[in-house]
């Protein structure tokens, strides 16, 4: 069963473009479920408008990260999910999940990595007067945003550019891409 989980944070853009592609049918999937860790974020709105099941797991509510991280294992198993996709997931992902899930987990993060790891990748990329940033497709392991590369996509960026402005063209092309690039990533087993 191609069943997939989307991990998201906030706004959800990229997993309404995921479950656009799967409700136009040019992503075929059995199942997409929303997993989310902020009560009251954004994607949770858009999982109900596009009858998403969706489920939140606040991290406070749990004595540990590993009793967190095995509560969301139970619920993935229980919804027999066999992929995880993280688009814009604010928590690093630990071994509970890693094991579990090996090579099964994917990020994508909006630099060209390994340039600009972490939370303000588009600020430091606009900081460092960068011609060329873009966006990255990998595999998550132990380290934040340092997984194999499995795909990536340059996005220019302009002397006029503000943050609001570069973050909008990154995220067209993660919108164009990553549904894609899950396609690829599931039929190649
Ligand atoms: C995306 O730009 C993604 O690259 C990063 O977080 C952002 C999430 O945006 N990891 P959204 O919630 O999908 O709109």
């Amino acid at each position: 069963m191609n069943n997939i989980a989307i991990f998201a944070s906030g706004n959800g853009s990229n997993f309404q473009s995921i479950v656009d592609a799967y409700k136009n049918k040019k992503l075929k999937l059995d199942k997409i479920i929303l997993i989310t860790n902020k009560k009251n974020c954004y994607a949770i709105q858009r999982a109900y408008e596009n009858n998403i099941k969706n489920y939140t797991f606040v991290l406070k509510d749990y004595n540990s990260k590993e009793e967190y991280e095995l509560d969301i294992v139970r619920t993935l198993v229980k919804e027999d999910i066999k992929w995880i996709f993280l688009a814009g997931y604010m928590m690093m992902i630990t071994d509970v999940l890693l094991k579990k899930y090996d090579k099964k987990i994917i990020n994508i993060h909006p630099s060209l990595l390994p340039s600009f790891k972490g939370k303000d990748a588009i600020k430091e990329a606009l900081d460092n007067k960068v011609y060329l940033s873009g966006l990255t497709i990998h595999y998550v392991n132990h380290e934040m945003d340092a997984g194999e590369i499995i795909f990536q996509k340059q996005v220019r960026v302009y002397k006029t550019d503000n943050v609001e402005k570069l973050t909008k063209r990154i995220q067209k092309q993660e919108h164009k891409y990553y549904w894609q690039i899950i396609d690829k990533i599931i039929k190649g087993g």
